[in-house]
């Protein structure tokens, strides 16, 4: 059995009780949370910024997955500067939604600072498309569902990118980690079998529930 990176997703904690939940996942053994900021532009929907991942940086030792589900014309450097101040861990940008010069300066910004490079592929967008960026990546987060929001039915096509990708980082001796966010919760965790997959990113499957240790457990048994 394969020991898994589970990344519980804030966006779907009770905001009128972060600090409460995130103490029962720190209670639980998680030390990774996974950070969902979307800016009404690349997503139909809009969340937090850097601000708030201060504060639970602050108050906390999680390491922080940041998923940016954004598009910016201004300098990538200043718009992430305050993320990487705040003490990010991993950024992932869309490569749906960066320009060619955008991505190179991602990557040159993110070794500088010794920050995790990531990048996500939305369900419609094949793995060919960031191929030429793996050698230069920490992380691959394959999305299994239209990235906006949390709650929504698993998509299968996610399953043999990830196969995809195991091979790639195999045959090119890559040291590269993949990711999958959206959808996860018992019965899905187990298409993830025998793929390769090294991060779980789970939100409505894991907060306000009750038996938050056993849920984190299931998810912990991917053969
Ligand atoms: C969706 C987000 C996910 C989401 C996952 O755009 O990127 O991280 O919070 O939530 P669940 O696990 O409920 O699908
Ligand atoms: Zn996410």
């Amino acid at each position: 059995m394969k020991k898994l990176i589970v990344a519980p997703s804030v966006l779907s904690a009770d905001f009128l009780n972060l600090e409460r939940d995130l103490a029962q996942m720190e209670a639980a053994g998680i030390q990774w949370l996974h950070y969902d900021v979307m800016d009404y532009h690349f997503v139909p929907n809009l969340t937090f910024g850097p601000e708030i991942l201060k504060q639970i940086k602050t108050r906390f030792n999680f390491k922080i997955d940041a998923h940016l589900m954004v598009m910016t014309k201004r300098p990538l450097a200043e718009y992430l500067e305050p993320f990487i101040q705040a003490g990010v861990n991993q950024i992932t940008l869309h490569v749906e939604a960066m320009s060619e010069q955008q991505l190179n300066e991602f990557m040159t910004l993110c070794h500088e600072k010794g920050v995790m490079t990531s990048l996500a592929l939305n369900p419609g967008t094949d793995v060919a498309v960031l191929e030429k960026w793996l050698p230069k990546l920490s992380n691959v987060l394959v999305m299994s569902v239209e990235p906006g929001f949390g709650g929504q039915a698993f998509q299968e096509i996610a399953v043999d990118k990830i196969k995809t990708l195991n091979t790639l980082r195999l045959k090119q001796n890559l040291n590269l980690q993949i990711e999958i966010d959206g959808g996860i919760n018992d019965k899905t965790i187990h298409k993830l079998d025998h793929t390769g997959i090294d991060m779980v990113v789970a939100g409505s499957y894991l907060f306000g529930h009750a038996d938050l240790a056993e849920r984190i457990e299931v998810i912990n048994h991917v053969e």
